[in-house]
């Protein structure tokens, strides 16, 4: 039977449709199967990158130039003394500055009572107004961020005191405006004033006093917190078109608090600006009196 030529034609079409058909949908699953590769590596990407970024801005030194003036703080305390000295860390914590003093004999105090804290480091566990050991043991006591946690200041110092050679020193800091932290054992801040009084009463002269970090330091911190916690909802700021535009505006600046808190913990670092505002922390250095009260 002979087919016409419309009917040829016809299939012909068919066919020519069936191809391009079979040929988009190839064409579409390898574009799919491209896009979704695409897709999983950018995604794997940014999520790497974001992560990336993530611990750089976690760093705690990112933000804090306060950390890097306390391990300063603690070598200069390790290269004051000499091989032979015998120093203890009261409330080490993890120990972070036992390295600094490898040259000499290091103990650690600390009454360890977070559970999920190895400290297996620790020499004597033991509430820092009781420490068992003798009187006039060491030649120096460090006490890094510890005294803002303790609920008898006082009584603390005297025993470092006590435990202290005459002569041996006290490396001493403590928070002055920091928010509470390992709450609730935050009891105390610490103005110069107070530490001068307390290092009096314990039988201590103070040979240096000043603030662990500059103000630049200060600012940092509260900028840093700002760009965390300044809330972001019309009704925190009161509501209503105040409400709105405080929103907006703080919604402006957040990148701009962030950037200010990264530019001014660097300049913290750079230079301890401390002409006006105030810092962050106090560290003191003071000398443990003989009995006839000279140091
Ligand atoms: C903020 S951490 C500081 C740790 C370390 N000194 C540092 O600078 O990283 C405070 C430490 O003091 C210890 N601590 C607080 N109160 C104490 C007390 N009454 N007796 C002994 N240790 C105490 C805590 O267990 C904690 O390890």
């Amino acid at each position: 039977m002979r087919t016409s030529i419309a009917a040829r034609s016809a299939n012909t079409l068919a066919m020519v449709d069936r191809i391009r058909d079979v040929g988009m949908t190839w064409a579409f699953e390898y574009d799919l199967y491209f896009a979704k590769k695409w897709r999983e590596i950018a995604l794997r990407g940014g999520l790497i990158a974001g992560n990336e970024c993530m611990k750089f801005f976690k760093k705690p030194d990112l933000m804090e130039s306060t950390r890097s003036y306390l391990r300063n703080f603690a070598r200069q305390a390790a290269a004051s003394v000499g091989p032979n000295a015998l120093v203890l860390d009261a409330g080490a914590g993890d120990s972070p500055y036992r390295v600094f003093f490898s040259h000499a004999t290091y103990e650690a105090a600390d009454h360890c009572k977070r559970p999920e804290r190895p400290y297996t480091h620790v020499s004597y566990v033991c509430d820092l107004t009781s420490i068992p050991v003798q009187s006039n043991r060491y030649d120096l006591v460090l006490c890094t961020q510890v005294l803002e946690h303790v609920p008898r200041p006082q009584e603390t110092l005297m025993e470092l005191s006590r435990v202290l050679k005459p002569g041996g020193k006290l490396w001493i800091s403590a928070p002055f405006f920091y928010e509470e932290h390992e709450v609730p054992h935050d009891f105390f801040r610490y103005t110069q004033f107070a530490w001068r009084h307390m290092m009096g009463q314990a039988g201590l002269t103070i040979d240096r006093l000043e603030w662990v970090g500059g103000y630049f330091g200060a600012l940092a911190y509260q900028l840093d917190m700002a760009w965390h916690f300044l809330p972001m909802r019309p009704r925190h700021y009161g509501g209503g078109f105040i409400g709105a535009a405080a929103c907006a505006l703080t919604f402006a600046a957040r990148p701009i608090m962030f950037a200010l808190a990264f530019v001014y913990s660097r300049l913290d670092r750079r230079h301890k600006y401390t002409d006006a505002g105030h810092g962050l922390d106090y560290c003191v250095v003071a000398t443990k009196l003989d009995r006839a009260g000279s140091a």
